[in-house]
């Protein structure tokens, strides 16, 4: 079997996935090697997480929690299973639209952060909206608001290397914003941060998920896994345990992310 078998549905009518799921796993697998050396990153996972929903995925060291969340954001490709992503199958997409999807439509976060040295912290988080077609004073503007709700709006001019790391993170959630993606995807992103910056990162988490930013978090860390509204631990590349903390319907703060740039 292989990957482009499923329908390519990116921009087309297609058959929808239910409408308030705003990402959804089926039958997800992931396969690295061979043989001898086979081994089952993910292996099976099915997964469904509505519109606004904060979803923690946690389990132990090579449980496949990265692998996931790469097939999630299309970073990486399914050997088996569906993706679907706003409604649409996305897993068999081509590069080029495959990128596309990523810049429009997935904020990532990550450990390590992942900045542009070179870049400032303003330009960080005006690259991925430049390259989504922004006009530049927008994309300039957008970026300003987003620094000033991440709280560094007195340091837009600053290096990454000029910063600590909680605050190169929050540059980083900002960048992760900054196109209005339907999901913001994160890997461990306290993992490189003190207590202080850690609540930082988790206080920003919250206010997204007041203003119903759906955010999937992969996390070892217990103090994130409590903020969500659902955890899920995985064990062997399968969902071992599926926990609902908040209810679905549970409302947040509708406007909080419809600010004018
Ligand atoms: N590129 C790769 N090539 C071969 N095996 C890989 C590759 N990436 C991951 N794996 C294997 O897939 C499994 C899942 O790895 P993954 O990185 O998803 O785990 P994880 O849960 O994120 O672990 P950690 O908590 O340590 O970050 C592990 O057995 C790992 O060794
Ligand atoms: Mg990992």
């Amino acid at each position: 079997m292989s990957r482009h078998d499923g329908p390519n549905t990116y921009g087309g009518p297609g058959p929808a996935a239910p409408r308030e799921s705003v990402l959804r796993a089926v039958a997800l697998t992931r396969t690295y090697g061979q043989d001898d050396t086979l081994v089952w990153a993910v292996d099976g996972v099915d997964l469904d997480v509505p519109e606004g929903q904060t979803l923690a995925v946690t389990g132990p060291s090579g449980c496949g929690k990265s692998t996931l969340l790469q097939l999630l954001g299309g970073l990486d490709r399914p050997t088996e299973g569906e993706v679907w992503l706003g409604g649409r199958r996305v897993d068999g997409l081509g590069e080029r639209a495959l990128a596309r999807l990523r810049r429009r439509s997935v904020g990532f976060v990550f450990q390590a952060y992942h900045l542009m040295d070179e870049l400032t912290a303003a330009e960080n988080v005006e690259l991925p909206a430049l390259l989504a077609g922004s006009p530049a004073r927008r994309a300039r503007a957008r970026a300003a608001g987003l620094l000033e709700r991440v709280g560094l709006a007195g340091r837009a001019r600053a290096l990454p290397a000029e910063l600590s790391g909680g605050q190169r993170q929050r540059v980083a959630i900002a960048r992760a914003l900054v196109n209005e993606p339907l999901v913001v995807l994160a890997d461990e992103p306290t993992g490189n941060l003190d207590s202080a910056a850690t609540a930082d990162v988790l206080r920003l988490f919250g206010e997204l998920r007041a203003a119903g930013q759906t955010l999937v978090v992969v996390t070892h860390d217990e103090r994130v896994a409590a903020t969500a509204d659902r955890v899920v631990s995985l064990r062997d590349g399968a969902v071992a345990d599926d926990l609902l903390l908040t209810p679905a319907d549970t409302p947040g703060l509708p406007g909080l992310l419809d600010w004018e740039a």
